[in-house]
């Protein structure tokens, strides 16, 4: 299977439901402890959440004391958000961001989706003030490799190309991207994190795959998706259910001031 040379512009084909990520993907915000904790806000910060997505993450920042606005360019999941009482921007992390300086920028599970990783951290680093700190944490590498293997495999039986959409770099890489944006790097590292599904492989890849349809006819998309679920029988645990192969890349790292 040929693997593609770059990653392709955007994650063609994603669409947000902020009610079937919460059925499908709770333990996104529910799993993001270890990322607020590297992230410590302190009462009075100006905190932007970078992809801040149905706002569950963003909800426990604000009540840390901090004030912190969400930046999320789904509209569905910015309204979700908003519901829960929190400000919200409503722009693309590729463009310059507005509101700043900040404090800190956070962000979950968020840039592993960006087509241009290299210009988000050049607009986080200028919308952050002197000092302030940039805590992310992302897939890394080897993040849901079965699941993309398997994604890869059933376009492959259809004679489709392989696809890499989503990014998960080495924390060699992702920490030459740092600091080649100006940031100082004071801590970064991968953390593998099986991750159990409540809604089963189906569950997840109904939320997720689009990216891998998206050149599909919409009737032929629902074959792909049990095909590659056929494939991925290594990770249904027995007593457990479905068990996702994430790997977590979180770091924290600052503006000079
Ligand atoms: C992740 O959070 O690692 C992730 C979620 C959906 C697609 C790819 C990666």
């Amino acid at each position: 299977m040929p693997v593609p040379a770059s990653l392709p512009a955007p994650a063609a084909g994603q669409q947000w439901s902020a009610a079937a990520y919460a059925a499908n993907a709770p333990f996104v915000p529910a799993l993001g402890g270890a990322a607020l904790a590297l992230l410590d806000p302190r009462p009075g910060e100006r905190i932007l959440d970078l992809g801040c997505g149905d706002g569950v993450l963003t909800a426990r920042i604000a009540a840390a004391g901090a004030a912190v606005t969400g930046l999320e360019p789904d509209p569905d999941m910015a309204a979700a958000a908003r519901g829960r009482g929190l400000a919200v921007i409503a722009a693309d992390a590729h463009d310059p961001i507005p509101g700043g300086p900040w404090d800190a920028v956070f962000s979950n599970a968020a840039l592993h989706w960006m087509r241009d990783p290299a210009l988000v951290l050049s607009r986080v680093f200028d919308a952050l003030a002197p000092g302030g700190r940039l805590v992310a944490e992302q897939g890394g590498f080897g993040n849901v490799a079965a699941v993309v293997t398997a994604l890869n495999a059933a376009r492959a039986a259809r004679g489709l190309a392989a696809l890499a959409p989503w990014d998960f770099p080495s924390p060699d890489r992702a920490r030459r991207r740092l600091e080649a944006a100006g940031f100082e790097v004071e801590e970064l590292g991968l953390h593998p994190r099986p991750t159990p599904l409540p809604t089963g492989m189906a569950g997840w890849l109904a939320t997720f795959a689009a990216p891998f349809l998206s050149d599909l006819p919409a009737a032929a998309r629902p074959a792909l998706l049990a095909a590659a679920e056929g494939l991925l029988g290594a990770l249904h645990e027995p007593g457990t259910g479905w068990v996702a192969d994430y790997v977590r890349l979180r770091f924290r790292a600052r503006r000079p001031r």
